[in-house]
């Protein structure tokens, strides 16, 4: 939530022809990346001739464009930018960031929420300070330009304020009177330094600065840094030197754009071959046999775990329902799929043996992140399954494992959601090969079957024009219910919250079997439900019962979309649509049945004129609990 980034480079030698680029064009470009992180505002403050300047407008990074261009500011090698997702305040201009304190000299941007802010603004209040905006990140400003004040050193300033704030944050700060350098800090709050030659980057996250350098360096947690030109100095709240960890991005700038297709749900459903090869490439010895070396955690800590709780928010939680079914399936151990807001809060019973599995694309979200916190103060041993490197949750894991969709832009996740399955596969079959739960000829089947998943993916994909013409149909519906068994279930709720988010349709994925507990009362002439039939070749009890689950609904009016495996006969005369995806063992259908349901939600939002990428409310990573 909330899009930071910065810039400082190095000035032009007097004479010197212009620089090819300023601080605005870094920082503007930033935001137009980081934009997924929030919406409702943004803002950029430059710092040229000792003045701060800046401009700042509710709406999108584009009403900010339109303003500059309007009324624009001056060129200079030093700039900060937020684009914001509203926490305290509403979307107007005055709650927009940066806040400008000090008689203007001051400009800082914020990511995160300052909890004790009421209790800091009454003590600035009642020395006569006056606030224009909403926000605790203006009382941050009015704190941190106090300190300055007093201390004449603006990183020793922030090391001061940052001991006074409870709660998470990233702040970046610039001030006129050290026009060469950004100081910045955080505390359970993304932020990643970008390392240039004679140029430094601050960014939210690497796609902030990934036009300009891959050398990337993560911050611990209660650092603060200032960056200059020349390099960055990062030390704990005390001022004692804090080490950062350097990482080269792996992905270029490239793969953080569209490429050509209408929006990055429509790219990112078609990287989703990809994602998935990627996410299993590098996995397998010499030998073919599986080998998670990255995960660095004792095989023996492995063999003693007695549960695992797969903890998770949102898409990611559903990953996580299916993981549950191959995990225990395949490794023979109880495992608990959980949110993480709720985990935390439930006083879970986890010790020693249980292993917790976090799973997080942005590796931000807070949820997940105090969960995992709270997980191994009860001593279990967390990995982390992210797709975002120097992330929060990998870092604070006790082991990671990443999977390799690339940047996922767009708010709704879909190609983020199959590397996690995959990945979460490959543990699986990890710790069945490592326990003796299963033999290696075992092991090797199922992955041969996995390997032969993107290419079904992309046939799957290669038939979208049958799912558009099926949102073109049922744009106007009021509901749409989503129906599966086993594996099938958390495909249908994920079908259901892709619709929810982008399309703001009213949508409900079952469980099939809970139909006549309850659900199949909303049946009604021409309700659209879906159905994830299983397939005939796998259990055959699993997949008569879905079948007669589409008999039901279709007797009380329903129209039915059955996605079925390719030779599936038996749901044709059932089905008022059928939507063929191929044949693959139960396990694996997840990986291709969910593909259909991602490309009717973007359709569906598309027809109905919506941003498909950045649908209202929401924003991508959810850094606020
Ligand atoms: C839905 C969606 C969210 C995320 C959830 C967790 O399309 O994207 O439900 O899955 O906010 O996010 P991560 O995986 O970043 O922890």
């Amino acid at each position: 939530m909330c899009g930071i980034v910065g810039f400082v480079g190095t000035q032009p030698a007097p004479g010197e022809v212009a620089r090819s680029y300023f601080a605005l064009d870094v920082v503007l470009e930033g935001l137009r990346r980081l934009e997924y992180r929030g919406y409702d505002s943004a803002g950029v403050a430059v710092v040229a001739d000792e003045q701060v300047a800046f401009r700042k407008k509710a709406g999108k990074v584009a009403m900010l464009e339109a303003e500059i261009e309007a009324a624009p500011l001056p060129d200079s090698v030093l700039g900060i930018g937020h684009t914001r997702w509203a926490t305290h305040g509403g979307p107007t201009d005055a709650n927009a960031h940066p806040h400008v304190v000090d008689g203007g000299k001051l400009a800082l941007v914020h990511n995160g929420i300052i909890e004790n802010f009421s209790e800091l603004k009454s003590e600035l209040v009642a020395k006569g300070h006056n606030f224009v905006s909403e926000t605790d990140t203006e009382v941050a400003a009015a704190l941190l330009a106090e300190a300055y004040r007093e201390l004449g050193d603006l990183s020793a300033a922030m090391r001061a304020v940052c001991k006074r704030f409870e709660g998470t944050f990233t702040l970046l700060a610039v001030h006129a009177d050290v026009p060469d350098r950004i100081v910045a800090a955080r505390r359970d709050s993304p932020l990643v330094i970008g390392v240039g030659e004679g140029e430094n980057f601050l960014g939210s996250d690497v796609s902030g600065f990934i036009d300009y350098t891959k050398q990337a360096v993560e911050m611990a947690n209660d650092n603060v840094v200032t960056v200059t030109a020349a390099g960055y100095e990062i030390t704990d709240l005390d001022g004692n030197p804090a080490e950062g960890k350097p990482f080269t991005v792996e992905w270029d700038a490239q793969a953080a754009k569209k490429d050509g297709f209408d929006s990055f749900m429509d790219k990112e459903i078609h990287d989703q071959p990809a994602a998935i090869r990627d996410t299993l490439l590098g996995r397998f010895d010499e030998n073919g046999k599986l080998t998670l070396d990255e995960l660095r955690i004792d095989e023996s800590l492995l063999r003693s775990v007695d549960k695992i709780i797969v903890i998770a928010c949102g898409t990611a939680a559903y990953a996580g329902q299916v993981a549950r079914y191959a995990i225990e399936h395949w490794c023979r151990i109880p495992t608990e799929v959980e949110l993480a807001h709720e985990f935390r809060y439930r006083d879970p019973i986890v010790n020693e043996k249980t292993l917790v599995v976090a799973l997080s694309q942005s590796g931000e979200t807070m949820d997940t992140l105090m969960a995992v916190r709270h997980a191994r103060e009860q001593g279990a041993k967390v990995i982390a399954i992210c797709n975002t490197n120097g992330s929060s949750i990998p870092r604070e894991a006790d082991a990671s494992l990443y999977t390799h969709a690339g940047p996922e832009i767009a708010v709704a996740s879909t190609k983020a959601f199959l590397a996690q399955i995959t990945a979460t596969y490959l543990l699986g079959l990890y710790l069945a090969q490592v326990r003796g739960n299963m033999f290696a000829d075992e092991v090797n089947a199922v992955l041969a079957e996995l390997r032969q998943i993107p290419e079904k993916v992309q046939q799957v994909i290669d038939r979208e024009d049958e799912v558009k013409a099926l949102a073109e149909n049922m744009k106007d519906a009021s509901s749409v219910l989503f129906l599966g068994r086993h594996v099938g279930f958390p495909v249908a709720l994920e079908g259901a919250l892709k619709l929810k988010e982008i399309a703001y349709l009213h949508a409900e994925g079952f469980a099939a079997g809970e139909l006549k507990h309850g659900p199949i009362a909303l049946v009604e002439e021409g309700q659209p439900v879906f159905i994830i039939a299983p397939s005939p070749r796998g259990r055959d009890s699993l997949h008569s019962k879905v079948v007669s689950n589409i008999q039901e609904v279709r007797a009380r009016g329903a129209v039915t979309i059955v996605i079925a495996e390719e030779g599936d006969t038996a749901v044709n005369q059932y089905a008022n649509h059928v939507i063929r995806v191929p044949q693959a063992p139960t396990l694996m259908q997840p990986l291709l049945a969910t593909v259909p349901l991602q490309v009717f939600a973007c359709a569906v939002a598309t027809v109905k004129g919506y941003d498909v990428d950045q649908p209202r409310n929401l924003a991508k990573s959810v850094t606020v609990e």
